[in-house]
């Protein structure tokens, strides 16, 4: 239909009689000429029309925003006062010999350009929120990323091999979506909260080098950077140890990084265990980009008046720690009752804090701790004039999370970052993280080899490590992966650890212990969370922003409404009876 794309003319086409497609982005009267913006996959071009062409200028004035046209005319060089430098065809525009209207459009709910629209509107009118040029940049980004990995995963010789979505329950630490059966009345499929049984079985059956760009089902809280339904590049291996998978993937990264985005990524990713991770960041999933970290003062805290402090330092699953925050001694009173809000959320209790003043340090807790205490925190700290210190004390896991998003905050807000991008991998996890009661769970999941033998396994498992690695990129947990058991005795072990019997691991995972039993090479694999990667690369927020149709916090889809009840006759040939009113 089309002989040129808009967005991209400019002089090599002048007087060239050119046949444009798209629509109007905006149309404007100028005193007997009309301009209408006309936009196209390419971006706009600028299409003037006279009314000596009576015909068309009538019709011109019948045309609103959003309609599609098609436009013959002649590419002209505008008026050097009117060449536009924001737009690549400034240059140029085209004078309209004829316009024909291939569609009308009823004027928009919300405006392209607006910043104040809601997301609920752009998300039940998503496919006009689509055609804003970001969301247009931001699905090229990712439709870029994944043709980079498929090439890249070819040339290393992977083979993409699909696995069924209709399946049993795959334990990755969320709830199952299920799917009722109507041929086996009462019986569910799950959907696959990612595919790693069967990139495992793969592995078995000879393949040694498969991937997937796969969806992947959880049902689980939503966060900014969670979604129901969301994407991985799942890749598994044979007969590679961690550093070589993690090599390979990393060349993936880096070039990937290069390819889509010119980044730079350092030549080799720094690695951090996950003790130090925590112990320096307080999160598994540090952000490099933030030159601060938790300081342990347990030590200095055990005899101190200030029982907040001494309580937590000389208790087994307490910490006291600092987070000290260079030129942070200018935070107003009102900026610090804000943060102990903040911290409050991750259950701190308060949010102690002394600053480094000209006249020497300052704070409502000094006299309980002390002249020579407060020293040694400084020291400690290496504070100096103009900082601030923040401390948080109480259980371990409460002062990790509260100072490690406090971490996070403060450098947004204080804009703290010191680098662009800082990819680094995260290994040595623990195998399993104990419960209240002392039940054990998977850290990654339960087909993650450890790092120690049965033997150590059983005689101390709280404190055994785990074969799995993450790549974590500015703060996002981009991708994680592990080595896995491949023998049916040492799977058995870690699911009776779990506390899966022998039995019920027959039950659910009966086919995968067989196959573990018939020559099942050593074998590892990563997955990569394509939504985050993409999210990182585009530098937004949300992971919502990088998928074409998401789904909202409570996990449903505004633009066509679902989930939905369905029709009595399709419940009753399932054989299910809700509780709640279904539609006739
Ligand atoms: P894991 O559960 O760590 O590992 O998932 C791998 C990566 O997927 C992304 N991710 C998500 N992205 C968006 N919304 C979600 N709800 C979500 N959950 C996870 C993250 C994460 O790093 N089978 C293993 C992989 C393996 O061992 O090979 C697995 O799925 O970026
Ligand atoms: P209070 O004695 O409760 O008034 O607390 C004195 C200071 O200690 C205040 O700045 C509180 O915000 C802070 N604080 C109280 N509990 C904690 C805690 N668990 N961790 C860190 N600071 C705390």
């Amino acid at each position: 239909m089309r002989s040129n794309f808009c967005g991209e003319l400019n002089k090599t086409n002048l007087n060239e009689e050119v046949i444009l497609c798209g629509w109007v982005n905006r149309r404007r009267d100028h005193g007997g000429v009309i301009f209408l913006d006309l936009r196209d996959k390419k971006g706009l071009a600028q299409i003037v029309i006279n009314p000596e062409t009576a015909d068309t200028f009538k019709l011109a004035e019948t045309i609103r925003n959003e309609f599609v046209i098609k436009v013959t005319g002649k590419v002209l060089a505008r008026d050097s006062e009117m060449i536009n430098k924001k737009i690549p065809t400034g240059e140029i525009e085209v004078l309209a010999d004829k316009i024909e209207i291939l569609n009308a459009s009823k004027p928009i709910p919300f405006q392209l350009d607006s910043m104040e629209t809601s997301e609920e509107v752009r998300l039940k009118y998503r496919y006009l929120d689509l055609r804003r040029d970001e969301m247009q940049q931001r699905l090229r980004l990712r439709s870029k990323v994944t043709h980079f990995m498929r090439d890249f995963m070819d040339k290393n010789d992977f083979l993409d091999i699909e696995t069924p979505f209709l399946t049993k329950a795959t334990p990755e630490g969320a709830r199952d979506y299920l799917v009722p059966s109507r041929t086996h009345e009462g019986s569910f499929f799950a959907l696959p909260q990612s595919p790693q049984l069967f990139k495992q079985l793969l592995m078995m059956s000879g393949f040694e080098r498969c991937y997937q760009i796969v969806k992947c089902f959880r049902d689980e809280d939503l966060r900014a950077d969670r979604q129901p339904e969301f994407t991985q590049l799942d890749v598994e291996t044979s007969f590679m140890n961690e550093e070589e998978i993690t090599s390979l993937m990393e060349e993936m990264v880096r070039g990937l990084f290069k390819e889509v985005g010119s980044i730079d990524l350092p030549k080799k990713f720094p690695t951090i265990t996950y003790d130090d991770a925590i112990s320096l960041y307080g999160v598994d999933r540090p952000d490099l980009r933030i030159p601060l970290k938790l300081v342990d003062v347990n030590e200095i805290m055990k005899d101190v008046e200030f029982k907040v402090f001494s309580g937590p330092a000389n208790s087994e699953k307490g910490r006291v720690a600092a987070l000290k925050v260079p030129g942070g001694a200018t935070i107003s009173r009102k900026q610090i009752d804000d943060y102990t809000k903040f911290v409050s959320i991750y259950g701190a209790k308060g949010l102690a804090y002394i600053k480094i003043n000209d006249d020497g340090p300052s704070s409502p807790i000094i006299k309980f701790l002390g002249d020579d205490v407060t020293q040694q925190v400084i020291d400690l700290t290496e504070a100096k004039k103009g900082d601030i210190i923040f401390f948080g004390a109480d259980k371990s896991k409460i002062v990790n999370e509260a100072l490690g998003s406090l971490r996070e905050k403060l450098a947004k807000d204080l804009n703290l970052f010191d680098k662009e991008w800082a990819p680094i991998w995260v290994i040595d996890f623990p195998m399993f993280d104990v419960s209240d009661d002392g039940s054990l769970n998977a850290i990654h999941h339960p087909f993650t080899a450890p790092s120690v033998d049965t033997k150590t396994l059983l005689e101390n498992p709280e404190k055994s490590l785990s074969r799995a690695y993450d790549l974590v990129i500015n703060g996002s947990e981009v991708g994680g992966g592990s080595i896995r058991i491949h023998k049916s005795e040492m799977q058995k072990t870690v699911l009776r650890l779990l506390g899966i019997e022998d039995e019920e691991a027959r039950e659910k995972f009966g086919f995968l212990l067989d196959a573990l039993d018939y020559g099942c090479p050593p074998h590892g694999g990563i997955a990569f969370g394509l939504d985050r990667l993409v999210m990182t690369l585009s530098k937004t927020d949300s992971i919502r922003d990088v998928i074409a149709f998401p789904k909202t916090q409570t996990a449903a889809c505004l633009l066509t409404d679902a989930p939905s009840s369905v029709s009595k006759s399709q419940l009753k040939e399932l054989n299910i009876k809700v509780s709640l009113p279904a539609k006739s």
